[in-house]
């Protein structure tokens, strides 16, 4: 029985090695890398995001959530967002990108979402790409760290991680500028 079994597998071994041969990259794929990867290469972007969900013309919108949500947590609050990504903390500096998503209220005891958005990146070298990000983000914390999770173009294969820091914020509206630093491998 167990003979059997070391058999089939040094024939199912030895037919592996051989259609892999033939196919480079099936062999590149076995070893979890795409061929031409740099294990070590590593883009690191820098801008910074404006949510606005009041005013004229806003950049995020609630769009469900509790007659009543308290207001310390916006728990189930759910909110869309379209926001601009821009180089330079002002908002009409160079645009980047946009970030394209929802934000969940999801935590009960302290202000927490579940964030989850596509960067939509629109200016050299990476217009076209995009990346996402899923995550948890607590507004409140000086740094809110959110994995990356995939990506398209230049950052297909992508892993990564985003780190957000509130550059401002202005309490009465909630509005806010955050700054952005993103870590990926692809
Ligand atoms: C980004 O690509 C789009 C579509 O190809 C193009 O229309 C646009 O001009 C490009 N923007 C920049 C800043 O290169």
């Amino acid at each position: 029985m167990a003979k059997g079994v070391v058999v089939l597998l040094v024939l199912f071994t030895a037919l592996s090695a051989v259609s892999g041969a033939h196919r480079p990259g099936n062999r590149a794929l076995a070893h979890g890398r795409r061929p031409g990867a740099d294990p070590a290469a590593q883009t690191h972007l820098h801008f910074y995001f404006h949510d606005s969900s009041r005013g004229a013309s806003p950049s995020a919108m609630r769009v469900a959530g509790p007659a009543n949500e308290p207001l310390q947590t916006l728990f189930g609050a759910v909110y869309v967002m379209d926001d601009p990504l821009t180089e330079k903390p002002e908002l009409g500096s160079a645009a980047v990108g946009r970030a394209q998503g929802v934000y969940i209220g999801a935590d009960q005891t302290a202000m927490g979402f579940l964030q989850i958005m596509n960067l939509v990146l629109t200016s050299a070298p990476y217009n076209g790409s995009s990346l996402t990000v899923l995550g948890r983000n607590f507004p409140l914390a000086k740094v809110r760290e959110m994995p990356i999770v995939g990506g398209t173009g230049a950052f297909r294969f992508a892993r990564g991680y985003a780190q957000a820091r509130t550059y401002s914020m202005n309490i009465k509206t909630g509005d806010a500028n955050v700054e952005y630093d993103v870590y990926v491998m692809h």
